[in-house]
């Protein structure tokens, strides 16, 4: 049965070639003062740095820059950054990059005004924000988080060897999201097919779920069968306009809150993929693919029903003269060979993960319950033990 919910989505979306334009239209709602938030450089290299900040000369903003955030931005690199917020007296901040600039910027703008550690308040007891949230608004460089449009933000605390996401509401979402695909365009391949495994991560993990007839799982499928016919084209051809404007858009579908209403949901191979990033600081999708397709295995027969029908709507895998299992399992072969064919990191050796490190791990993993199968720790140890 469909659960009862609120759905309520309030970023604005500019897309397309001219989507930076938008920009100029937001900035009229805002005050004078920007925080202008980016990573480590690629967006001087690649342009759309001057083009950003052209726009905020226009329109007459003070600009104060808060740069360097790394991929999975950590509680440190937070902390200081909400002191350049409170410093440059921000009116909007602008995150401009992949999802660890949006992701910081979200979590810089619920603790600007609030005197308590947000570490503690918003990662470890999950409590919402009880204080005036800054306005944040994003250019997206990078494709596959969703946070564009949506409530996530994920920090690591590498002291404490976790990284964990919380799921704000949506004043916390982005005011506004600027998506040109073209932005995209100079990603390693690297980053651009972890990306897309992100993306097919998300969708996987809201569909993954229940057994009841639910509008949302016809919306995944499709969405994934538009993800997997999109990024085998991107990774052959990466300056594909067409397949790489589909795959952004999808990457937005994917985890804007919408498939996952009135269902339940998993997550738990982004909490094993987000347990090894706080031990390796891997890359997120990376962290997701090289786990994937051991949890699934363990957790098929307990949801053999949805994997066939995986199997089936989303893989095409022809039914004649196969039991249910046999059919689940040809989807799950063909996703793994999907997943090769993009060039995607396979095992948790290649991304640092030796065996000593496995307790650790477990123990950084949180357990969720939405899945076909609640793990035990041995379980998880399990997942690991099989994609080293
Ligand atoms: O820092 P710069 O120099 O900009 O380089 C970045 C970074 O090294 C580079 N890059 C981005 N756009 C580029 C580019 N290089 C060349 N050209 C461009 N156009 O790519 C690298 C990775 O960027 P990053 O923002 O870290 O990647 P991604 O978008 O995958 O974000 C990952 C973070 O988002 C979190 C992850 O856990 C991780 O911390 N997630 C956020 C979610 C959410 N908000 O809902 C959900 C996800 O499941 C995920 O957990
Ligand atoms: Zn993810």
């Amino acid at each position: 049965m469909l659960g009862n919910f609120t759905y309520c989505n309030p970023t604005k979306l500019y897309f397309g070639k001219e989507a930076l334009n938008g920009l100029r239209e937001e900035l009229k709602k805002y005050g004078k003062n920007v925080l202008l938030v980016y990573g480590g450089g690629s967006i001087k290299k690649n342009g759309i740095y001057d083009r950003v900040v052209g726009i905020l000369k226009e329109a007459g903003k003070e600009i104060f820059e808060d740069a360097g955030v790394m991929p999975n931005p950590t509680v440190e690199k937070l902390a200081e950054g909400v002191q350049r917020a409170r410093a440059a007296k921000a009116d909007l901040i602008l995150a401009v990059g992949g999802g660890s600039v949006c992701d910081y910027a979200k979590a810089v703008s619920v603790s600007v005004n609030c005197d308590e550690d947000p570490w503690e308040k918003y990662y470890i007891r999950f409590e919402e924000p009880a204080c005036p949230v800054l306005p944040v608004g994003c250019v997206l460089t990078m494709v596959g988080t969703g946070s564009e449009m949506n409530g996530g933000s994920v920090i690591t605390n590498h002291a404490q060897k976790l990284k964990i996401g919380h799921v704000f509401g949506p004043e916390v979402f982005p005011k506004f999201s600027i998506l040109d695909p073209e932005f995209t365009f100079t990603l390693p391949r690297y980053q651009m097919v972890a990306g897309f495994y992100d993306i097919m991560s998300h969708i996987l993990e809201q569909y993954f779920s229940g057994e009841d007839d639910n509008t949302s799982d016809y919306l995944s499928e499709g969405l994934l069968r538009s993800l997997i016919h999109s990024t085998r084209i991107a990774a052959k051809d990466p300056q594909n306009y067409e397949a790489r404007s589909n795959i952004m858009w999808t990457a937005t579908w994917a985890l804007n809150t919408l498939i996952a209403m009135g269902k339940t949901t998993d997550w738990e191979v982004h909490m094993i993929g987000q347990a090894v990033g706080a031990h390796t600081d891997a890359t997120h999708g990376m962290t997701l693919a090289a786990v994937s397709m051991a949890y699934y295995r363990l957790i098929l027969p307990f949801g053999l029903p949805k994997f066939k029908r995986y199997a089936l709507n989303v893989w095409g895998v022809d039914p004649a003269g196969k039991t249910d299992e046999e059919i689940a399992k040809e989807g799950l072969s063909a996703m793994e060979s999907w997943m090769k064919e993009i060039g995607l990191v396979m095992n948790l050796s290649e991304l640092g993960v030796t065996e000593d490190m496995l307790d650790g791990i477990v123990k950084s993993t949180l357990i969720m319950e939405g899945g076909y199968k609640v793990l035990t720790p041995d379980e998880v140890r399990t997942v690991l033990k099989e994609s080293l």
